[in-house]
């Protein structure tokens, strides 16, 4: 089947001024550790330390973009995509955590954010995606109060410097799984397994988000310029027939910790048990937290079935394996209803002015080929997911979800966290040896079907 056959969405049926993008986030793709005064982040002393990587990866030099930017840039205008969610170093910024600003690392994001204006892209910065200064982990990290403050401060500074220019802020990238798998369950950075430190972390991450709205509304001049959050969601499905209960819960944890307070201001109730003993929650608090945002960012990738508890008291739930449906090589089940009900449910139940779809995609088993000495990736498999998740998208905004753009994860294969660089996710292929850098098919549909 040739590429053009499988042009089954096309792009005419979305909204005219719909942004269409790629994600990736500082860490993953960078590199460049300690260049230009930049200090250690949490990432940085997780993956160096032994057993917490597959492999033993890290991203030290990853896709080192840093010093790449312009070409990646470049490889953004080929495919022709009209905007970019990158997130923003905070190491760079401030390598003390707070206090003295490296002007090296504000002005890497000022060429990064030129270069992708002048190639017609408008930009999306996200100040977090999880890479926190490790010196203020050394002082408790998200656990503490004071880091919430301290991200304030990061956030204006940044602003101050950027905001004439970028046109979407995104406060935090996925707090759900900063605070849960960085702090209860271990498997993130920093490694630590404490149900009070995860409470603790994600009130104050929630914190962080509102402390830092206002201060970058007042610094986004650009007049289209808007300010939200990203979550993280997954479909959850009762994965037997006496999972109700159990199903309740689960979409609580997953899908409603960080939502219910945003949006209406109060943790969801099922799960006061687990929290009440834990949380730090202050007068004002939740007002602070619950003002009101431009968008909220959606990253969806797949749908959990879950059968009975593992760990009730770490939250942790035994899912169902859904032998007849596709799998990703996440083994992450490919469900794009899940994306439609998503969208529906955020509307619907939420009211949420305005909806992104800051993350979807898939990793797939890529093998560079070369044909006729040409170079090729490629991928079916991701071509067609992003596909059914276009539709899904469409469907709903067909029933008046308010979704205003999409950028799917990833541009480029990168450091997938704990998976190393096993796991590849970019539409664009990179051979890390060479860091030569080539679209995959599913790279080149999308440029297609942005060109239609
Ligand atoms: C999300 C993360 C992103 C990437 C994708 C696969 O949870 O935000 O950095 O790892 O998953």
């Amino acid at each position: 089947m040739t590429l053009e056959n499988k042009l089954e969405v096309v792009k005419s049926a979305f909204p005219p001024n719909f942004y269409w993008g790629t994600a990736t986030a500082s860490y993953q793709i960078e590199g460049a550790i300690s260049q230009d005064g930049r200090s250690p982040s949490i990432w940085d002393v997780f993956s160096h330390t032994p057993g917490k990587i597959d492999n033993g990866d890290s991203g030290d030099i990853a896709c080192d973009h840093y010093n790449r930017y312009k070409d990646d840039v470049a490889i953004m205008g080929k495919i022709g995509l009209n905007s970019y969610r990158f997130s923003i170093s905070w190491s760079r910024i401030l390598p003390a955590g707070t206090g003295e600003v490296n002007q090296a690392g504000l002005d890497f994001y000022s060429r990064l954010v030129d270069e992708l204006l002048a190639a017609g892209i408008e930009p999306y910065a996200t100040l977090f995606h999880w890479d926190l200064p490790q010196v203020l982990e050394d002082k408790g990290g998200w656990a503490n109060r004071e880091t919430a403050y301290h991200f304030a401060h990061y956030a204006d500074i940044v602003s101050r410097h950027l905001g004439d220019r970028v046109k979407g802020w995104i406060t935090i990238n996925e707090p759900g799984v900063a605070a849960i798998l960085g702090y209860l369950s271990g498997e993130h950075a920093p490694g630590l397994k404490s149900m009070n430190k995860a409470v603790r972390a994600t009130h104050h991450l929630l914190l962080a988000h509102g402390l830092a709205m206002p201060l970058l509304r007042q610094n986004a001049t650009r007049p289209e310029a808007e300010c939200g959050i990203t979550l993280s969601f997954n479909s959850v499905d009762p994965g037997n027939d006496n999972a109700g209960e159990l199903t309740r819960i689960k979409d609580a944890w997953d899908n409603r910790l960080f939502l219910d307070p945003l949006i209406k201001g109060v943790y969801p109730p099922e799960l006061y048990a687990v929290l009440n003993p834990h949380l730090p929650v202050e007068p004002d608090d939740m007002a602070i937290i619950s003002a009101p945002l431009d968008f909220l960012g959606v990253n969806y990738y797949f749908r959990t079935l879950p059968v009975e508890w593992i760990d009730q008291p770490n939250m942790e739930f035994l899912n169902r394996h859904n032998d007849t449906a596709q799998h990703t090589a996440m083994g992450w089940e490919v469900y794009p209803e899940g994306l439609y009900n998503l969208l529906m449910r955020l509307h619907k139940d939420y009211q949420v002015p305005k909806l992104y779809i800051t993350e979807n995609g898939a990793a797939y088993e890529d093998k560079l080929e070369e044909e006729a000495g040409e170079a090729f990736v490629h991928d079916p498999e991701r071509l067609d997911y992003l596909q059914q998740h276009f539709l899904a998208t469409l469907k709903a905004i067909q029933q008046g979800a308010p979704v205003a753009g999409y950028f799917i994860w990833s541009l480029l294969d990168n450091f997938e966290w704990a998976y190393g660089y096993e796991k590849r996710f970019g539409i664009v292929y990179v051979d890390y040896p060479t860091q030569r850098r080539i679209i995959k098919d599913s790279g080149r549909w999308y440029s297609n079907f942005l060109r239609t």
